[in-house]
């Protein structure tokens, strides 16, 4: 449904560079947090598992980050590159919510499925949007390929981990993107309801105070006034 949208923010090349440089940013510090899970897990096999994904998501960073570079060196970015619609096209993990230390490993495999469908799903509306740029095409969809094995990858692993509860913990990790995923979307809403609202109170409620103040200022009498006598004193104290 929002295929036109996203085709639009992408068709902007400043606006592309923007992106690919805050989605390497997030695949990076994604890594970062898988390299953590790694070293807390007491299983082998999710240890052995966990660093093999850690290195994909480090070189999802450098994937990106090389697209931003050959792309900048194209064509310079302008200093603002205006809106981002970052509220609506996010990175796609989601992997910044990562919280690691004291997640059990069912939790952690729940969240890391969550997360990498969700980013094989939005990495498959960006690779199919990127029609009229082939290179920064071809990085979504060699990223997709491993974001892919990340997603089975780590449904398997739960159902080994947890064979009786995997469902519960699905549903569970799903409840906490939902929420997240509402805060994101009111944060970017009232971010808008706000500048709207503070232009038109500009607008509408200025105006009468400025004219108020521009009347009193008329009707004061300019220069120095004539005070009568007897109504000052001498300035023999402060007050
Ligand atoms: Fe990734
Ligand atoms: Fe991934």
């Amino acid at each position: 449904m929002l295929t036109p949208v996203h085709r639009w923010i992408w068709s902007d090349t400043d606006r592309r560079v923007q992106k690919l440089l805050r989605f390497s940013e997030t695949e990076t510090d994604g890594g970062r947090d898988i390299l953590r899970a790694a070293e807390v897990t007491s299983d082998p096999l999710l240890r052995r598992l966990y660093l093999e994904h850690a290195i994909d998501e480090f070189r999802h960073g450098v994937l990106f980050r090389h697209r931003a570079a050959t792309l900048l060196k194209v064509s310079p970015c302008r200093s603002n590159p205006g809106f981002q619609g970052d509220w609506l096209t996010s990175g796609g993990h989601g992997l910044d919510d990562l919280q690691v230390d004291g997640e059990s490993d069912s939790d952690m495999l729940a969240f890391l499925h969550l997360s990498e469908k969700s980013a094989a799903s939005r990495f498959t509306v960006y690779r199919d949007v990127m029609q009229h740029d082939p290179p920064t095409r071809a990085v979504f969809e060699e990223i997709l390929h491993d974001e892919n094995f990340h997603m089975n990858y780590t449904l398997t692993q739960l159902a080994r981990v947890e064979p009786k509860r995997h469902k519960r913990h699905l549903w569970r990790a799903r409840f906490s993107r939902l929420w997240k995923t509402y805060l994101r979307l009111a944060t970017g809403i009232a971010g808008i309801l706000g500048s709207l609202l503070l232009t038109i109170q500009y607008f509408v409620l200025l105006p009468p105070f400025a004219w108020l103040a521009k009347r009193a200022a008329r009707r004061e009498p300019s220069g120095w006034t004539i005070v009568a006598a007897g109504t000052s004193q001498s300035l023999d104290r402060q007050y």
